[in-house]
């Protein structure tokens, strides 16, 4: 026992060597009990967070209940942390209602940095790799033809389309996954929206931090976000079980239950389960669905802003494509489409705040001690708005990415990077690619006669930054 108060004590004065031979990280005054909770409970946190970084540097700390959490606001830490020291960071906060909705960690979005996720997310990634080679082209293709005949349908009436679009992305992804696609009107499509709005609104709600932070909060009126949150995920869980198809191979949870057989039989025992399998689709259905969803409404908002954008790129289509539609490949001959995306990217990274990481072990950013635990926060929003990088960074300018506009690729992290990459990331850039090209080849948008004012391009931030609901009229281009 003396020898383990020994080690101890040695652990606690090489930390504090450690700590202190290092500056202390900056941030805002933290008030008694509550700490910086306040911070964390703005209504746009995105823009909150950035403005703080303005005054607090690209790196400063918040302290929440006990968790001391770093937010990171430009690319360089974040690429310092994300990237470069992507094994002191790729481990998620210990949550109480991460371990619940999760069955105890066994997801891929908030499961912590073991081997068995090592393993889980090796598999998931293969399947996807694999679907995606076979199929995903024909997929998107199908959806945005579809799309497409429900624009026609709306016969240039004033309407809000997110929920076409929360359709379309869906559909690619339960395609994907179960070789299913459903009707927007089917009972268990409604269902299944229902619970990845509930999901997505209440990840973000201050409600749940406060939650994860405070235990002495787990009573009553908070417990209730929980509780629907959770019934929010065992519906999700009930849809994917109903929809899990083992027979078809060409379906992700197909390839994925074959592939458990072989990893059962070959690897340490029963590492994955059937669990994973389900585990794995709902974090496909939640990463997937609002994610590109919300970032075609945006899209589609802010042409209506700059309507000579939508021009030039209908134009570039035409030129280039003379009639057909694209493909993925054609992207290097479409600069002004893809300079559209880029930016898009940038101003409204759809996971404005990415998902928080943990530090598994000691370690250091931009010459900061971060001891082992510490919340980590990338600001992707922060990161794209940056006036270092980005002259004018409010502006919608895709003209930046064009040749001699100054913009570049390689400073954009929309999709965050390192261990905890987006796991979609592929699927993603060609879904935003192919929807948007079909979408400004066939349609010009614009804003309804008896509408005055332009939507808002504010937005409402939670997990995934939305756009509030607008309506626009798709005309049908000759
Ligand atoms: C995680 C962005 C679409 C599945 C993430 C993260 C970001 C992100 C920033 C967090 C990375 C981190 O923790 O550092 C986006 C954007 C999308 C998109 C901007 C589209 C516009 C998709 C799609 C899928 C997907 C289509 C599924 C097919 C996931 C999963 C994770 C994730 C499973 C968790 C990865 C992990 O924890 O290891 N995404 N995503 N995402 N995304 Fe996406």
């Amino acid at each position: 026992d003396k020898k383990r108060v020994k080690i101890g004590l040695l652990q606690h004065l090489y930390q504090f060597v450690r700590s202190s031979s290092k500056p202390s990280l900056p941030g805002p005054p933290s008030r008694f009990l509550i700490g910086n909770m306040m911070e964390l409970t703005h209504d746009h946190l995105p823009i909150h967070l950035t403005d703080l970084g303005q005054r607090y540097g690209s790196i400063y700390r918040l302290k929440c209940g006990k968790t001391t959490m770093v937010v990171l606001n430009s690319c360089e830490v974040i690429r310092e942390a994300l990237v470069k020291k992507w094994s002191d960071f790729a481990g998620r906060p210990i949550s109480y209602t991460g371990d619940i909705v999760s069955g105890g960690g066994r997801n891929i979005s908030l499961g912590d940095y073991t081997e068995e996720w090592r393993a889980h997310r090796r598999l998931v990634h293969s399947a996807l790799q694999r679907c995606c080679q076979r199929s995903l082209h024909g997929v998107i293709e199908r959806q945005a033809l579809h799309l497409r005949k429900v624009l026609m349908d709306y016969q240039e009436s004033a309407v809000d389309l997110s929920e076409d679009f929360t359709v379309a992305a869906s559909n690619v992804i339960t395609t994907l996954a179960f070789g299913k696609e459903y009707d927007k009107t089917s009972p268990e499509l409604q269902e299944l929206h229902h619970c990845l709005n509930k999901i997505v609104a209440l990840w973000g709600s201050s409600w749940i931090s406060a939650l994860d932070s405070f235990p002495l909060l787990r009573v009553n009126a908070v417990s209730k976000s929980v509780y629907v949150l959770c019934l929010s995920y065992f519906c999700l869980s009930t849809f994917c079980l109903q929809a899990q198809n083992k027979i078809n191979e060409d379906a992700i949870t197909g390839f994925l239950l074959q592939g458990l057989d072989k990893h059962q039989s070959t690897e340490n025992g029963e590492l994955l389960t059937d669990v994973h399998v389900h585990m794995a689709t709902v974090d496909l259905l939640i990463g997937g669905t609002e994610t590109a969803a919300a970032w075609l409404s945006w899209t589609v908002a802010f042409l209506l802003h700059r309507p000579e954008v939508q021009t030039s790129v209908y134009e570039e289509l035409c030129r280039v494509l003379e009639g057909r539609y694209p493909k993925y490949s054609d992207r290097h001959r479409l600069p002004v489409l893809s300079s559209l995306i880029s930016e898009m990217l940038r101003l409204r990274p759809v996971a404005p705040l990415a998902v928080p990481h943990r530090a598994i072990r000691d370690s250091s950013i931009a010459g900061y001690f971060i001891p082992k635990n510490t919340v980590v926060i990338p600001n992707l929003f922060g990161a794209h708005h940056d006036p270092a990088v980005w002259p004018e960074p409010y502006s919608f300018k895709p003209e930046r990415f064009q040749e001699g506009g100054g913009g570049s690729t390689r400073f954009l992290m929309p999709f965050g990077g390192g261990a905890r990459l987006c796991l979609g990331e592929s699927v993603a850039k060609i879904e935003l690619f192919l929807f948007t090209a079909y979408l400004l080849r066939d349609f010009q948008f614009v804003l309804p006669q008896n509408e005055c004012s332009l939507p808002d391009l504010r937005g409402v931030a939670s997990v995934v930054l939305k756009i509030k609901a607008y309506k626009v009229v798709a005309c049908p281009r000759p």
